[in-house]
């Protein structure tokens, strides 16, 4: 049996930073989890520290809880009171301090009190399996293993595991199948070594990096610049990593390391004093969370700081010239550039990639397993070995050699090989026998980045495909900049229709972009704006409106199946889907009128068609209204799949995918599911409040300008809006029809496109990405 049937309740012992996340990530999916920690210093609550802690994530940003329901799933104890109940636990998961003595102790009376064949997993960074479980007797080795997380454990996709010698396999999978199906984990099996693979490379690097900006003079700047975008480190390079990480973490490490690696270990080389961090940490400048970090906002010239790292002080920030030519795309263009960026890229490149090459076979299996853990543990876009081939193999080898460094075992059997192929459709990676081997997927793990491997696409335009995923299943996918919408998506909406009426079963849509769709394409609609293309923008607005009628009433299931954003237009291809399968980590609403505009492509109707057969509510069509206006005029989004059904965006009925990597699986198997004697939905009729209605919202938006909480042009925004959702001139008497809302949607859409203080609003979030208050 699977963990996800097996494992029905969850203890978690300690409360701190992680095992507080790891237990709101465990509520999250729904499952009960026993929340320990030790007994308060003072109080007469016995559970106080548990409690806090739950209290405390509550209040956090960016929420540990996927909606405030889940903490309800979270009962607090304390160890001396409780410890008894983990044995009612399927897995109990130890996150207390890192000390050694202190977690045996612990194992001690948990090996009292468990069940035979109950896992326990440590949470630990540093201290290796067999010290952990060492005293205890032959059952407990068997049900022990380290579940490594990284912070914050909601967001966070990487968990390592290392099986002990004397793991039994059984134990251990049911925890891996847990961790990956229900709390969205990716599975890096990993070697017991100390800082296994992300931390003990990822250290190594920011070490590297640091010592060689100050070594050769650069500014954080430069040295940000070039190990950042080019290497495809995230957007804060390496200086602004530390910051957002907390500088203090910085000697932690050191620290851990430094106890724990074999003698002749490269990164022994990187430890040096460091007397600025130390005045930094000392002084409260321990990154974001502290004062600054190597960064710092400075409130009274409102300006952006750096610290110059000759003098330690921070001075204004600086944005250095371009980088040269060719090189943010080309790492050998890059590690060759002539002077300050080729000389900081080599070193940083040559040590860090010779590093991760020395260590497969040490802190993993293969190459794959230390790819994925730095993608998804330090949010690299790629991982060393897909930079090595993107630096070449040969390259980095010969490199080494003149310069007379080792070259690590698998560069010299790589040779002029990648580490990556596709051969016969399929990704195959260079194992350290020398030999080609299948990148091999858990079951049930379905990407389209593997089936595009394999063929084209069915069709294509400049902003969608459509692909053949199996089982006669086709997913739409839009591939536009940042998955925006616009009319060549509702063209090809149009081509699949006869399509899969003809040849298939049913729909899915679906991307692999890191966001759904942001929503329709903004600049397009400017650009027609500009030129008053008046006509051009009704056509887009008629347009969109008929693409997802149709795909509404096509005589097959559609499900929409979106993870990261799905806002406005995103939202509601969504809402015309027959159903959803969402990834947990999705943040859908309708925020048009954050620009000035409101949905126009039938996200109003749609809205009020869920609202009003909500059990919840009282009877009458206003209490919808009144729901769904404050919903689409505050601009609502949802943090979360579980507050996208809160709020109507999903029905209670939609599937929700805790693990990224499943949500096509699911969504093709949901669409199977629904295609046996599918019939598509009958339309809506409307009966609305009309005026009435409409006097009492223009009443609590006016409520809103007098408390300074809305702008004047957002009642102007907000009065077309409520024009929609009462049925404008409409009295309560008469029905409207699904074309009669279309139409009211056109109808203030269009007026409210052509105010300038719209298109104000429009031009600024372009420019800036953030809303204008007009
Ligand atoms: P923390 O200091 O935030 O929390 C530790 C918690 O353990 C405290 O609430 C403390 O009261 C409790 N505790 C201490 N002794 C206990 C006992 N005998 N029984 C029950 N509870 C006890 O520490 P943090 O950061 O949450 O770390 C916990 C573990 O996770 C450590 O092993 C650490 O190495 C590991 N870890 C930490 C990461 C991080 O980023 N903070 C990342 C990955 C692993």
């Amino acid at each position: 049996m699977s963990g996800a049937d097996t494992i029905r309740k969850v203890c978690v012992i300690g409360a701190g930073t992680m095992g507080a996340g790891i237990a709101a990530q465990v509520a999250n999916a729904g499952v009960p989890v026993l929340l320990l920690d030790i007994l308060p210093r003072e109080g007469d609550d016995r559970d106080a520290v548990a409690k806090g802690a739950v209290a405390k994530m509550l209040k956090t940003d960016p929420a540990p809880f996927m909606s405030k329901a889940a903490a309800k799933l979270v009962e607090t104890g304390n160890i001396e009171d409780h410890l008894d109940k983990a044995a009612e636990c399927d897995w109990i998961v130890e996150a207390i301090v890192e000390r050694l003595d202190i977690k045996q102790a612990l194992y001690a009376r948990l090996e009292a009190v468990k069940r035979p064949g109950t896992a326990v997993s440590s949470n630990t960074s540093t201290i290796p399996l067999n010290a952990l479980v060492d005293g205890r007797g032959e059952q407990f080795r068997k049900d022990f293993l380290i579940t490594h997380f990284f912070n914050p454990p909601r967001y966070m996709r990487l968990i390592e595991i290392v099986r002990g010698t004397e793991t039994d396999a059984g134990v251990a999978r049911r925890v891996e199948d847990f961790v990956d199906r229900m709390l969205g984990k990716r599975v890096v099996p990993t070697k017991d070594t100390p800082g296994f693979i992300a931390n003990r490379i990822g250290t190594y690097w920011l070490a590297v990096a640091v010592n060689a900006a100050i070594d050769q003079g650069l500014t954080i700047e430069e040295a940000d610049q070039i190990g950042g975008k080019p290497m495809g480190v995230p957007k804060t390079g390496i200086f602004g990593l530390i910051d957002l990480v907390g500088v203090d973490l910085m000697p932690l490490l050191t620290k851990s390391l430094t106890s724990t690696l074999p003698a002749g270990d490269p990164y022994f080389d990187t430890v040096r004093p460091m007397p600025m961090v130390d005045a930094m940490i000392a002084s409260g400048y321990t990154g974001r969370k502290g004062k600054g970090g190597f960064y710092a906002f400075d409130k009274a010239t409102k300006t952006k700081q750096s610290r110059d790292l000759a003098t330690g002080e921070f001075r204004a920030t600086i944005k250095p010239a371009p980088l040269p030519p060719g090189t943010e795309k080309d790492l050998a263009a890059l590690v060759s550039a002539p002077g300050k960026v080729g000389a900081y890229a080599w070193e940083v490149l040559g040590k860090v990639l010779g590093y991760a090459a020395d260590l497969v076979g040490v802190v993993a299996d293969d190459v794959v397993a230390i790819d994925d853990a730095m993608k998804l543990g330090y949010n690299w876009q790629y991982g060393p070995f897909e930079l090595i081939d993107r630096l070449g193999p040969g390259h980095l080898a010969a490199r080494l050699a003149a310069e007379g460094r080792k070259v690590p075992a698998i560069l010299q059997t790589a040779g002029e090989r990648p580490f990556y192929r596709v051969e016969e459709g399929k990704r195959q990676f260079l194992g350290t026998d020398g030999a080609y081997h299948d990148v091999v997927r858990p079951a049930g793990v379905l990407l389209l980045e593997d089936i595009k491997l394999a063929g084209k696409p069915i069709i294509k335009n400049g902003s969608a495909a459509l692909w053949d995923v199996g089982d006669g299943v086709v997913a739409l996918e839009f591939t536009g900049k940042m998955n925006a919408l616009d009319a060549d998506v509702m063209a090809l909406i149009g081509q699949t229709i006869p399509l899969v009426q003809e040849k298939y079963r049913a729909l899915v849509i679906y991307n692999e972009g890191s966001n759904f769709s942001a929503g329709a394409n903004l600049g397009l609609a400017m650009f027609a704006v500009n030129i008053a293309a008046w006509s051009e923008i009704e056509k887009l607005t008629k347009g969109g409106q008929d693409a997802y009628l149709a795909l509404k009433y096509a005589p097959f299931p559609v499900v929409g199946a979106p993870a990261g954003l799905a806002l406005g237009g995103g939202c509601e291809v969504l809402l015309h889907s027959d159903a959803i399968q969402a990834h947990a980590e999705s943040y859908i609403g309708l925020v048009e009128c954050g620009v000035g505009l409101i949905p126009g492509w039938g996200g109003c109707g749609e809205m009020i068609d869920r609202w009003r057969h909500n059990p919840m509510l009282p009877k009458g069509p206003m209490p919808a209204v009144a729901k769904v206006f404050e919903l689409i005029s505050t601009a609502t989004v949802a943090k979360s799949a579980a507050e996208a059904k809160e709020q109507g965006f999903l029905r209670p009925t939609d599937g929700v995918s805790m693990n990224r990597d499943r949500l096509l699986a699911d969504a093709k198997a949901r669409a199977l599911a629904l295609a046996e004697g599918y019939e598509p939905p009958q339309p809506p009729e409307f009966r609305l409040p009309g005026a009435g209605g409409k006097a009492a919202l223009t009443l609590a938006v006016k409520g809103f300008q007098a408390q300074g909480l809305a702008t004047p042009y957002d009642g102007v925004v907000a009065d077309a809006l409520a024009d929609i959702l009462t049925g404008g001139e409409a009295d309560l008497v008469d029905v409207l029809t699904e074309a009669d809302m279309r139409a009211l949607e056109r109808q203030s859409f269009m007026k409210l496109v052509r105010d300038p203080r719209s298109q104000a609003r429009v031009e600024h979030m372009l420019e800036t990405g953030k809303p204008l208050r007009n």
